[in-house]
C-alpha cells in the first residue's frame, strides 16, 4: 500500500471490492458485466464522497412523536463529469441524490502543444455556491484533473469544496493533483503501481471509456 497524502482517501480494501475490482481489470469481462460492476464500484465511491461533505445539527419528529436529533446536509452539492469516460459516473450520483445538478467538461489534448485544453464546458450557473464531485474514473498523469480543477476554480469553486471520484489512480496523478491542490479531496477505490509508456495505468483495466460505452 502506497503513503497517501492525507487529501486522498481510498476506499478500504475489502474483498468485495477486491472482487469488483478484479472483474472488471479482467480483459475477459465482457461490456454488460464492466458496466454492471463498474456501477457498483462508482455507487461505493459517490457513498464515501458524501460521507465528506459538511453536516449541521438538524432535530426532527419521528412518527412516534419522539424528538430526534439528527443531522442534515449543509450546503448543496452538483456533479461535473469529465466528457466521455466522466459520463459513466452520472447515474451512480443521481442514483444517491435526487435531482442532483450535472455539469461536464471536455478537455483533450492539443495537437499542436500535447497539452490537455479544454473544448467545452457547460456548467451549473451557481456552481461557486456549491460542493463539486468531479468525476472521471481513471486518474493517469493527472492532465485532465488538473485542467477541469482550473476550470472549476475559475468558476469560483473553493477548491476545498471539491470532491474528485475515481476508480483506480496512478500515483503519478495523485502526486500531480495533490502537489498542486492540497485542500481538495481525492476519493479512489484504488491506486495502482503506475504509468506505462502509452499513459496507460498498470495493471489498471485498459481504456474505461471504450470498455463501458463502446466495446462488445
Ligand atoms: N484512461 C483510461 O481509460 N485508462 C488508463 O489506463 C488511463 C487513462
Amino acid at each position: 500500500m502506497h503513503d497517501l497524502p492525507s487529501n486522498v482517501i481510498c476506499l478500504p480494501q475489502t474483498n468485495q471490492l477486491e472482487a469488483l475490482l478484479t472483474i472488471i481489470r479482467d480483459k475477459n469481462t465482457n461490456r454488460g458485466d464492466f458496466i454492471f460492476y463498474s456501477n457498483r464500484i462508482i455507487r461505493l465511491l459517490v457513498e464515501e464522497g458524501l460521507n465528506h461533505l459538511p453536516v449541521v445539527e438538524k432535530a426532527i419528529v419521528t412518527p412516534t412523536s419522539t424528538k430526534y436529533e439528527g443531522v442534515g446536509f449543509k450546503g448543496k452539492i452538483c456533479g461535473v463529469s469529465i466528457m466521455r469516460a466522466g459520463e459513466s459516473m452520472e447515474q451512480g450520483l443521481r442514483d444517491c441524490c435526487r435531482s442532483v445538478r450535472i455539469g461536464k467538461i471536455l478537455i483533450q489534448r492539443d495537437e499542436e502543444t500535447a497539452l490537455p485544453k479544454l473544448y467545452y464546458s457547460k456548467l451549473p450557473p451557481d456552481i461557486d455556491d456549491r460542493y463539486v464531485l468531479l468525476l472521471d474514473p481513471m486518474l493517469a498523469t493527472g492532465g485532465s484533473a488538473i485542467k477541469a480543477i482550473e476550470v472549476l476554480l475559475s468558476h469560483g469553486v473553493k477548491e476545498n469544496k471539491i470532491l474528485f471520484l475515481n476508480l483506480v489512480a496512478a500515483p503519478e496523478g495523485i502526486e500531480a493533483v495533490t502537489k498542486k491542490y492540497t485542500e481538495l479531496k481525492i476519493v479512489t477505490a484504488s491506486v495502482d503501481k503506475g504509468l506505462n509508456d502509452k499513459k496507460y495505468i498498470i495493471p489498471g483495466l485498459g481504456d474505461f471509456g471504450d470498455r463501458y460505452f463502446t466495446l462488445p
